[in-house]
């Protein structure tokens, strides 16, 4: 058996280990061969790559980033793309690619599956946004980073009485916030799944701080939103992907905070920290859970699939049941365990 592995979309620490988990099973086990692709699809647009085997695997389990590189390039953005997919599919005798992905590559793989290229998906996003699955692997990285740099925050935010906002990642979705602030004890979280009202956060705040020495930390996901016609958010610049460059609301939001209540406010925006370095050992032995998963669905010819775990257990859902459906914060969870916190 030979197989096409890449990485594709925005990096997330476990990338390597999937990497390490679908060579040493193809290789192993099925006696296959895992060519990989350098940049995602560009790479395999341009031809560019490289035989991995188990050597090439030897230390890079606790490595952030990708050994491959990544790319938001997809086949469909140019007009012979997916012609000239199968020409390298052709060229290097492979049954199909292992795609390793968020929302968007999985999207394309979807759609190439359908096509006549073989496609596995592999559900990789810090913002664990991924429907069919219950957490993606680099979630629980981002949520580590998040909540350590929240420690971190209380010991400054008190020692001058002050407002601090942390913006974490989180485009459409709140989990990272959620879980970080609930682990860091936050004053209050703010997700894109629940508009805030600035008022509100404010009275929070100042009731909270009135007569008595409070710091206070709010978590804000960049992608939080105000309740219509409470606040105007500021222009975002888009890139040629047309994605939102977001990173900002909790500029606005402290400046708010502190005109509004007096009460002095800084911002701490984490951005990249938390998709970079090293995976935890939960993401680590999730991410070779789900290379493994890959290899073996490869080996038994289960194409059109993303590994997904589900009640801590490894499964199959079929693409198309996951593709244009992201998975949100469960309000339930969030109004019983993070909002009882909020401003007390
Ligand atoms: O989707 C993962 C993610 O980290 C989002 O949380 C964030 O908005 C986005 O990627 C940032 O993308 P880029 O690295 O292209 O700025």
């Amino acid at each position: 058996m030979r197989i096409g592995v890449l990485t594709s979309g925005g990096d997330c620490p476990g990338l390597n280990a999937v990497i390490r988990g679908v060579v040493r099973k193809v290789e192993r086990v099925h006696g296959g061969v895992v060519v990989g692709f350098r940049d995602a699809w560009r790479g395999v647009l341009d031809d560019v790559y490289e035989v991995i085997d188990v050597n090439r695997c030897r230390g890079i389990l606790p490595r952030g980033g990708t050994i491959l590189g990544t790319s938001r390039t997809q086949p469909y953005e140019f007009p012979d793309g997916v012609e000239t997919v199968k020409a390298t599919m052709a060229r290097h005798d492979l049954e199909g690619f292992i795609v390793i992905g968020g929302e968007g590559s999985l999207g394309a793989a979807r759609d190439l599956h359908k096509d006549g290229v073989p496609c596995i998906g592999v559900p990789k996003t810090i913002d664990n946004d991924i429907a069919g699955t219950d957490v993606t692997f680099g979630f629980d990285t981002a949520v580590h980073v998040a909540s350590a740099a929240i420690d971190r925050l209380h010991t400054t935010a008190e020692a001058h009485d002050r407002v601090i906002v942390v913006e974490v990642m989180g485009r459409h979705v709140g989990h990272i916030a959620v879980w970080a602030g609930i682990a860091g004890g936050a004053t209050m979280t703010l997700i894109p799944e629940v508009p805030f009202d600035i008022a509100e956060v404010c009275d929070a705040l100042e009731r909270r701080h009135a007569g008595m020495n409070y710091a206070s930390i709010v978590v804000v996901a960049e992608g939080a939103m105000p309740a219509e016609g409470t606040l105007e958010l500021p222009e975002y610049e888009v890139d040629r992907f047309g994605h939102q460059r977001l990173g900002g609301i909790s500029t606005l939001l402290a400046s708010e905070i502190e005109g509004r209540t007096g009460i002095e406010t800084r911002v701490t925006i984490l951005g990249h920290t938390q998709r970079g370095g090293t995976p935890t050992a939960y993401d680590r032995v999730l991410a070779t859970r789900f290379g493994i998963a890959a290899a073996d669905a490869a080996a038994a010819g289960d194409w059109g699939i993303m590994v997904a775990l589900q009640a801590n257990r490894i499964t199959h859902v079929a693409l198309d049941d996951v593709v244009g459906k992201l998975k949100g914060v469960d309000l339930e969870f969030f109004n019983e365990v993070a909002r009882p916190f909020f401003a007390s």
